[in-house]
């Protein structure tokens, strides 16, 4: 459904104040492929200026390659922009309203723009139920949480075929960060496909198939998050009322990498049912899952832009 293929941009430095740096070229991307199957859901992971946007812009037909191309439902999304602006609902990383407007305002403006069917009255309403947001609000006074909220109904509301996300978490509370995961998986299970960009592993994880992470304009790894789900270790520290508990946890056949007194260290691939069997049997004080080594090898990507084309997770190259 979306298929990138060797996208290549490379940004001019405009208004160099120098003669050093005038003409100087900052390389937005370097041959990014990746394709995105319909109903799936894909992430796009990167620190800021990794190249995220750029990808997008590509895609919503704003910027035209210098090499490869970028295609939705086998679209050229530069040649037939227009055909693909129709198919696609898009939020953008920031958005700019017409501030004079009220919430309600806006949206039945975005309507009025896509045909007024009444779909979008119904989702318009539940959405902004789900979000908790008072649409009869002027944007001037609306926080910059509010006006993402208004800009995912606006982007959920027209109820398109595709999905392109832009950061659609950032500046949402954590409680509302939950009721957005759900509303994508929601359209997930509508069969929508779906492109997230986002700085946030957790996210990512709880809502896509395939994560694509990119640093410095190059995609470094596509993987399954199934995946790396299953494959992934997590690690427990475990404090119990006594050193007989903990022993009786050492000897439980779980794979216990260190026994201190009254604490334990546990390592679980895949299923917790048998530590959570184990447990019921003693008196837990404590309970903590450290990071996943998923967690770890996504912050070592960050600092080191490494890990992942390494095979820091075992099974992954
Ligand atoms: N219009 C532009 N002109 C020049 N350089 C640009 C332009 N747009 C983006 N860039 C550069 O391209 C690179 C990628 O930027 P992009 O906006 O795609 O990053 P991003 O991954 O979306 O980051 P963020 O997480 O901060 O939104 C950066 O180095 C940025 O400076
Ligand atoms: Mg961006």
């Amino acid at each position: 459904m979306i298929e990138v293929k060797d996208l290549s941009k490379t940004y001019i430095r405009a208004g160099a104040k120098s003669k050093k740096t005038a003409g100087s070229s900052v390389a937005g991307l370097k041959a990014v492929t990746f394709q995105v199957r319909e109903g799936e859901v894909f992430g796009l992971l990167g620190p800021n200026g990794a190249g995220k946007t750029t990808v997008i812009r590509h895609l919503m037909g704003f910027i035209k390659a210098d090499a490869g191309y970028a295609r939705i439902h086998e679209l050229d999304c530069w040649h037939n922009s227009k055909e693909v602006k129709a198919l696609v609902g898009y939020l953008p990383g920031e958005m700019n309203f017409l501030k004079e407007m009220s919430g309600l305002e806006f949206l039945n403006l975005m309507a009025g723009m896509h045909g007024d069917r009444p779909v979008f009255f119904q989702r318009r309403a539940a959405l902004a139920e789900d979000l908790d947001l008072n649409l009869k609000q002027p944007i001037k006074k609306m926080s910059k949480g509010m006006k993402q909220k208004l800009g995912i109904i606006n982007t959920l509301m027209l109820d398109a075929e595709v999905l392109i996300l832009d950061e659609p978490t950032s500046g949402l509370d954590p409680l509302m960060q939950k009721v957005f995961i759900d509303l994508v998986l929601e359209e997930k299970k509508r069969g929508k496909t779906i492109l997230i960009s986002s700085h946030m592993f957790p996210e990512i994880e709880r809502t896509c198939d395939q994560v694509g992470m990119i640093r410095a304009g190059e995609l470094v790894a596509v993987e399954e998050i199934q995946k790396l789900r299953q494959e992934q270790q997590r690690t427990f520290e475990i404090v119990v009322e006594t050193p007989e508990q903990a022993e009786f946890i050492f000897q439980s056949g779980l794979k216990v990498s260190r026994v201190q007194e009254n604490q334990v260290i546990v390592e679980i691939q895949g299923d917790l049912n048998p530590l959570l069997k184990t447990l019921a049997q003693v008196q837990v004080r404590e309970f903590t899952q450290k990071m996943t080594e998923l967690e770890e090898a996504f912050m070592f990507f960050y600092e080191r832009g490494e890990g992942f084309e390494q095979g820091i997770i075992p099974g992954h190259v």
